[in-house]
């Protein structure tokens, strides 16, 4: 039985203050929830903050990306090392913001990232976080363009199985996947719950391809892509999706607390 995961991936928007505002606010309403994971990715400079204030419950603290590198001239990277010694418990690894192009500044292809993630590197990271105990949340998923030409399943695959390269079936414990639609993400346009979890289960079939079917079946796999309130039961209830990748509903505490309770 997977025990259903909800992260907020609050990306570069709460400072330090808001960011504790935040949990504040959204802490009170999931007292005494302990069957179910809750995680929150502040920005860095957040995270020793709320980290703090989260210390005596069960919502766990993670990062937004790492760099795999443990030390060295790497300017404003910061290393998974790093997020162990601020006892992050999760990493989030290939968003689609962070996949792409390196060095655009073309904020009207927003979906397409800006940075210059690959599979490579984010095996790479996912290698540096299981080192250090970290859980790495991997996002895999296809753009507009790839899904019309009924690419989806062939780019999640391969997505997973570069990112995965050379993790072994004990690590693959560690390890969680969010299925995040690119065309979702962000604009209200949300995965059915049909197509969601059909993609989730060809995510679980890679998995077991890769590694062996107890594994896939203890991996959980999330949803991510305008997960709101209101759709986020019908997504959760699907058999192969364990839960969510909440972006912009997670910057409120109240809605978030809704989305949580989904779960
Ligand atoms: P969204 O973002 O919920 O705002 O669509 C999800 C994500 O980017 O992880």
């Amino acid at each position: 039985m997977r025990t259903k995961l909800v992260a907020g991936n609050w990306k570069m928007n709460p400072t330090s203050m808001e960011g504790a505002a935040l949990v504040e606010a959204f802490i009170k309403q999931i007292e005494n929830l302990w069957d179910l994971d809750v995680v929150v990715c502040p920005p860095y400079l957040a995270i020793p903050r709320v980290r703090e204030l989260l210390k005596n419950t069960q919502v766990k603290v993670g990062a937004q990306d790492c760099f795999w590198q443990e030390s060295g001239a790497f300017t404003g990277k910061v290393s998974a090392r790093m997020l162990h010694e601020f006892c992050c418990d999760y990493c989030i690894v290939g968003h689609s913001e962070t996949r792409g192009r390196f060095g655009s500044t073309d904020l009207t292809k927003s979906t397409l990232g800006y940075f210059a993630e690959t599979d490579e590197t984010v095996n790479l990271k996912i290698k540096s976080l299981l080192y250090y105990s970290i859980n790495p949340i991997l996002c895999v998923g296809e753009t507009a363009d790839e899904r019309a030409a009924g690419k989806t399943d062939e780019v999640v695959a391969k997505q997973l199985k570069g990112a995965l390269k050379g993790v072994d079936g004990a690590e693959m414990y560690s390890m969680v996947v969010a299925y995040e639609p690119v065309w979702a993400i962000g604009t209200g346009d949300v995965c059915g719950a049909g197509e969601a979890e059909r993609v989730c289960a060809v995510i679980r079939a890679t998995i077991g391809d890769i590694t062996d079917d107890d594994v896939a079946d203890s991996v959980r796999i999330l949803y991510g892509g305008s997960v709101k309130p209101d759709n986020s039961r019908e997504l959760f209830a699907q058999p192969n999706i364990d839960g969510g990748l909440v972006g912009g509903a997670s910057l409120d505490a109240d809605g978030f607390a809704r989305i949580v309770l989904s779960a």
